[in-house]
């Protein structure tokens, strides 16, 4: 017999059965310990005295024991997300909110003229992944510089250089945030907008990030030549099924979200952030969509390096806005 108890109640027993059952088990110190060593090889972190690297130690273990609890969720498929050590492992959930509000978004100084607009009459496919079409470079890491702006533009302007002209270019978000300055409405490592990177690159086109590679500072420009260059960008009309039909016809498409600490310890799944708004505060690179288990979901490049997520990208629930994902879609043209 199927017994159908409300969601309220499941995870009332999850919660007790992590208590008594002992189905989410204490971690113990030794446990903590190995996975702390296997995260401080993968960051290279190193803490200023031992005092606090036990603080960061003991932080690490109750996110661990979080970890988990969450994850004892997944397994029963309460949740739909699976959490994991990241390299955010050693940050209390306020110190990575703090990282996380730090992004602003919020202003919008170059909307573009145009405005692509789905065509109801058009059936777009299933599923599309511009992983599979050589449109998508390496996952990045904007590191303690508030710039996700420039690379969300830079993974647009990539997959347009690969799927129109057939180069495969690594594009220069230190070019975009020493260059794409107040004039266009960002702030270098304090913020900025997509739109903003591409009116720029539509004036002064873009190095590649060998010519002018990333230092997470805010510095002089200094870009000498332009190895990709646009005529325009388009902004996608703010509903899900405009910016489906935008992912299918055009390729990976920057968008904003308004990222919380849900995505602290994500690693892979569908995340569902009950949390977040629909006003974005972080630049992200929408490059595909799916379908698992009747949910719909968009697949995210995001600029965190790839000890975080599923190898860097993170997957979102579809067809409700979630954080906001529809509101400031836009993609550059040649
Ligand atoms: C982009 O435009 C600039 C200025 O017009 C030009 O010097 C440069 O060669 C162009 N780059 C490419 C790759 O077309
Ligand atoms: C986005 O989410 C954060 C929580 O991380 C919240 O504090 C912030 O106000 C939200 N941003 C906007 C613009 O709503």
């Amino acid at each position: 017999m199927v017994v159908k108890m409300n969601l309220h109640l499941i995870l009332l027993v999850s919660v007790f059965s992590c208590l008594f059952i002992a189905s989410c088990q204490a971690v113990t110190d030794d446990e903590a310990t190995r996975q702390w060593n296997i995260f401080l090889e993968r960051t290279e972190k190193s803490y200023r005295s031992p005092v606090e690297a036990s603080r960061r130690f003991a932080i690490f273990k109750e996110n661990l024991q979080k970890i988990e609890n969450h994850n004892v969720l997944f397994d029963q498929g309460i949740v739909t997300y699976k959490m994991g050590v990241t390299k955010f492992a050693d940050l209390t959930k306020e110190e990575f909110l703090l990282y996380v509000n730090k992004f602003k978004l919020s202003r919008k100084p170059n909307p573009s003229r145009n405005i692509f607009k789905a065509n109801p009459n058009l059936k777009e496919a299933d599923e599309i992944d511009w992983r599979d079409y050589g449109a998508v470079t390496y996952v990045k890491d904007q590191g303690q510089c508030e710039s996700c702006w420039a690379f969300s533009a830079t993974g647009a302007l990539e997959g347009q250089a690969a799927l129109l002209l057939g180069k495969q270019l690594v594009l220069s978000e230190q070019n975009l945030v020493d260059c794409a300055t107040e004039e266009y409405g960002n702030y270098g490592c304090k913020g900025g907008l997509m739109d903003g990177a591409f009116e720029y690159v539509r004036l002064h086109g873009i190095a590649s990030e060998d010519d002018y590679p990333y230092t997470a500072t805010d510095s002089n420009c200094k870009q000498k030549g332009s190895v990709f260059n646009i005529s325009s960008y388009v902004d996608v009309q703010q509903d899900e099924q405009s910016l489906r039909q935008a992912v299918v016809e055009i390729g990976p498409i920057s968008v904003g979200i308004n990222a919380t600490d849900e995505l602290q310890h994500y690693i892979s799944g569908i995340l569902i952030d009950k949390t977040c708004t629909d006003q974005p505060n972080h630049g992200v690179l929408v490059v595909g969509y799916s379908s698992e288990g009747g949910k719909d979901y968009w697949i995210i490049k995001n600029s965190w390096g790839d000890y975080w997520g599923e190898k860097g990208y993170f997957n979102l629930i579809r067809n409700e806005n979630a954080c906001g994902i529809a509101t400031m879609a836009s993609y550059p043209t040649i």
